[in-house]
């Protein structure tokens, strides 16, 4: 089939794919690798929310979603592609990005576009319809392992969440030594930084509840792991975290 260059561009965007002539990338599966659909030049996109819009009211609204994916993280994604663009940056993955600036004060813009494009994607992967409450299989086995049990582990997550001071993240995360751990990382940083594996993310950044839980973090905390939580992604995460350690 001929498609002609407008048509060809509009079939790429249709598949949520950049409209660039070149590498295009899209961040859409669970672990966030991006795909790299033809050769020349840079682009990384807005992945798409893996469920609708409207699937996890009346928890998240809509118009949540509206502003946090729509509009910050598209943010995000728009600033990360005018910083590297004529940059040896251009071309890298965004995982390559994020750790090739981290802790360069100089490229601090760079990182911290590039972690919250990551961060962001992950997170909406973090969560379901009809999510929530204990995992099960191998995960739930290494998550009492490492806490003693889940409701300590919903104990510790909890606290980590809610004294995060000002913008963050709470993270399940598989440590160096192998076991899992619960941190809160500030702004825009995240586990793989320190050579941790993440399984699991909240965003506790005001943008994140405010228009549904107004002040009340840890409501939204509580509401995410009794209601929204994605297990299956974390145990994906988890499984090919093990793989990786086998390997
Ligand atoms: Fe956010």
């Amino acid at each position: 089939m001929q498609l002609s260059r407008r048509s060809f561009l509009a079939l790429l965007g249709g598949l949520g794919i950049t409209s660039a002539i070149g590498f295009s990338r899209t961040i859409t599966d669970a672990n966030i690798q991006p795909t790299i659909t033809e050769a020349a030049m840079t682009t990384f996109t807005l992945p798409e929310l893996p469920y609708a819009k409207t699937a996890l009211e009346p928890f998240i609204s809509a118009q949540t979603f509206d502003f946090h994916h729509g509009k910050h993280h598209n943010a995000y994604v728009v600033n990360l592609n005018k910083l590297i663009e004529n940059t040896d940056l251009a071309g890298l993955s965004l995982e390559d990005i994020i750790l090739k600036t981290a802790g360069d004060a100089s490229k601090a813009g760079v990182f911290n576009n590039a972690a919250q494009v990551w961060n962001h994607t992950f997170f909406w992967n973090s969560m379901k319809p009809s999510g929530g409450g204990k995992p099960s299989g191998e995960l739930a086995s290494a998550i009492d392992a490492s806490f003693g049990s889940y409701d300590k582990f919903v104990e510790e997550f909890k606290n980590a969440g809610a004294t995060q001071f000002g913008s963050g993240w709470a993270w399940l995360v598989v440590d160096t030594d192998g076991a899992l751990k619960v941190t809160k990382t500030a702004n825009a940083e995240l586990p793989m930084t320190k050579g941790q594996k993440a399984l699991l993310t909240l965003d506790v950044w005001e943008h994140a509840y405010y228009l549904d839980f107004q002040n009340r973090r840890p409501d939204f905390i509580a509401t995410f792991l009794d209601k929204l939580v994605n297990w299956e992604f974390a145990a994906s995460n988890f499984a090919s975290a093990k793989a990786k350690k086998a390997a």
